[in-house]
């Protein structure tokens, strides 16, 4: 295993070639090591998805239609029932694996909690009955506004029980966040906690919700937890201590049938402006392809698996690939409160080492910090148990790709680089990583059953080269509108290329007929005619030895229409000379061509970054052009922006 920096030359984005087929003994006890699944569902997609939603899934009543499609709008497994805490959970314990561990928690603080599938079902019931108590019925939304707990995968599954869509809103988020999906929702119960542990201190939360219930009018009741014992004031009549409701509630709660198109949840996203929007999912096509992504990306044994999605439920990540994919599928799973450095660099190899995690599925964003800590953190561990790495959220720079796989990965796990979108619901473009020879960057092709194509300006398909990424046919877990505005469904997602699903990403198809996602078309930026990713310069600015990581943006220029402005964090260890602006400036030069050189390098502690961890690009941009700052409220820590304005406005490193 030798370290990536000291190996030969990582090539750019653009000239990456290098593939890794599965290893032998991977491949000879994966689920899949042959092209069958593909070619069935070439043959039929429908027969296919249907086989998927039959065999992974338990249903009331059986559908009688496949989908009804009448463009922008889909209805899959049509006359069919089903619940999806049913599915997660009840359908597990009468099997006879209701010892088997669904969710080993561990706290920031190090405290634990085991729950096996019988434990989490009592719980979930118990909820359920809570909720009904509080006049919650079917279709009724609940706002979720937690931290990393237990509490949190049994609030939703309870939901799911009795048929009330919820809405988890990220517990990073403002109380201005809180409020206006709490209000777009029109959500009848909050339930909330305290506090919950951040960086070895109580992070709170219901604080912020007292506020936003202040703009609010549709909450009736607000359920809290105590997870940090902060004390917190609660309005009598109105909140609830979870404890004491759930004191003398019964454990018999019957799951409600849902219709396979009943709303499960929404999930707020951010738009290019205005008001975020109201994702909906429902229930049978979703829960198909999450169970079936999960299965099959990550290779899942549930008899010796233990999972580990390192990501937060308040993202759409978290809730197809911590809660809903994983206990449909039975697995066991590590869920994780806080941060990934307390008490120090190493807590998550820690995890690994101490539960024996196979599978672990995290964000790029993540991999280049790890990186930045340096192997030393990881090497103290022993991380033989791990199969398989999982990465999604933005596009993978081939030298993080190669530091997963060599430090993390031991040169032994297959490396699933998964693209999908809060809108998608799961997965679409990603490898099976029994069967496909992955390349460092790229997600490689589209998942069985799933039709994605490159088009360019006029909507014509490109066969190679760049363009615009879409999805040309109906997927079970696609998302059925947002909540109260059509129009803008169908503007967003219909609208630009006729008949076709625009994810809103640029992508590009190499020679061998892999799929590059370069990020959203708004972080491609035109020099001199020419379009260049943002994301492809930033992959040759990491691939040379002194940068950790880096973030680029288009600043307007006179001549040229566009330059690339570079921010770069450098690695630790790395001696920082006058020339080290240029010397990158070259890299670039050298990785791409002459006309992706940054005009400026401006060397930074940190970026700016989303609590999701994307790197708010815009503000950059905004720095870059001298501008007013715009709105910073979803920073992850707003001194950063402060500290970039300073450096760049002394010019950088020039
Ligand atoms: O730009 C793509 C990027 O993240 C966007 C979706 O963001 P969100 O809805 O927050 O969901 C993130 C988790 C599913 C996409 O439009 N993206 C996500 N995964 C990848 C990616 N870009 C490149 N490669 C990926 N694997």
């Amino acid at each position: 295993m030798s370290d990536s920096q000291s190996g030969a030359a990582i090539e750019a984005l653009g000239g990456e070639t290098r593939t890794f087929p599965p290893p032998a003994d991977f491949q000879a006890q994966a689920l899949v090591s042959d092209r069958s699944l593909y070619e069935e569902a070439d043959a039929d997609r429908e027969a296919f998805w249907a086989r998927q939603a039959r065999e992974l899934l338990t249903w009331r009543t059986d559908f009688d239609t496949v989908l009804e499609w009448e463009l922008p709008h889909a209805k899959w497994f049509v006359g069919g029932s089903l619940n999806v805490s049913e599915n997660c959970l009840d359908r597990h314990v009468q099997a006879g694996n209701g010892d088997k561990v669904a969710y080993h928690w561990e706290g920031e603080p190090g405290d634990t909690r085991t729950f096996t599938y019988a434990e989490l079902l009592d719980e979930v019931s118990r909820f359920a009955n809570v909720l009904k108590d509080l006049g919650v019925a079917k279709g009724d939304r609940v706002c979720l506004y937690m931290p990393m707990i237990p509490e949190l995968p049994i609030a939703m599954l309870a939901c799911a029980r009795i048929g009330a869509p919820h809405s988890v809103v990220f517990g990073g988020f403002s109380s201005n966040a809180l409020a206006d999906r709490i209000n777009d929702a029109e959500a009848k119960v909050l339930i909330t906690a305290d506090a919950g542990y951040r960086r070895g201190e109580p992070s709170t939360l219901k604080p912020a919700a007292d506020v936003a219930l202040a703009d609010t009018s549709s909450i009736e009741h607000v359920v809290v937890v105590d997870r940090c014992g902060t004390d917190p004031e609660m309005t009598e009549g109105r909140d609830h201590w979870w404890h004491d409701l759930m004191a003398d509630a019964s454990t018999d709660c019957p799951a409600e049938a849902m219709d396979s198109e009943d709303l499960l949840y929404l999930l707020y996203t951010s738009g290019t402006t205005g008001m975020p929007k109201g994702i909906m999912h429902t229930t049978g096509g979703y829960l198909t392809q999450v169970a079936f992504t999960h299965k099959y990306v990550f290779d899942i044994h549930p008899d010796t698996d233990v999972y580990w999605c390192a990501a937060d439920i308040g993202w759409v990540t978290g809730h197809s690939y911590i809660v809903y994919g994983p206990l449909t599928n039975g697995v066991t799973s590590v869920m994780y409160e806080g941060v990934p450095n307390h008490p120090g660099n190493d807590r998550l190899w820690d995890m690994v080492e101490r539960y024996g995690v196979t599978k672990f599925y995290t964000a790029p964003t993540a991999i280049r910090t790890f990186m930045k800590w340096g192997r030393q953190e990881v090497d103290r561990h022993d991380l033989s148990s791990l199969r398989v790495l999982g990465t999604v959220g933005e596009p993978i720079n081939p030298e993080a790709w190669i530091w997963y796989h060599e430090v993390i990965g031991a040169e032994r796990c297959p490396i699933v680089d998964t693209w999908w979108q809060t809108e998608t619901g799961g997965m679409m473009i990603a490898p099976l990583p029994g069967v496909t020879t992955t390349r460092p960057g790229t997600a490689t092709h589209a998942l069985p059953g799933i039709s994605a194509e490159l088009v360019d300006d006029e909507g014509n398909p490109v066969a190679e080269g760049g363009g615009y990424l879409t999805i040309t046919e109906p997927w079970p877990s696609m998302l059925r509108g947002i909540w109260g505005d059509e129009q803008r469904y169908v503007d967003t997602y219909w609208s630009r290329f006729e008949g076709r699903y625009f994810a809103g990403d640029g992508a590009k198809i190499d020679p061998d007929g892999y799929l590059w996602v370069l990020g959203r078309v708004d972080d491609v930026m035109n020099v001199s005619g020419h379009r260049l990713s943002t994301t492809e310069i930033e992959s040759a600015l990491v691939s040379h030895p002194s940068v950790a990581e880096a973030a680029v943006v288009g600043a307007t220029d006179p001549t040229t229409g566009q330059i690339p402005i570079a921010y770069v964090i450098v690695r630790g260890d790395v001696e920082v000379t006058d020339d080290l602006g240029e010397v990158l400036r070259q890299h670039v030069a050298q990785e791409i061509g002459p006309i992706a050189k940054p005009r400026t390098v401006v060397l930074v502690p940190e970026l700016p970054k989303t609590r999701s961890g994307k790197i708010m690009r815009r503000l950059l941009r905004d720095v870059a052009e001298g501008r007013d700052l715009g709105d910073t409220t979803t920073l992850a820590d707003a001194g950063v922006v402060d500290e970039i304005k300073t450096r760049a406005q002394g010019g950088g490193d020039e």
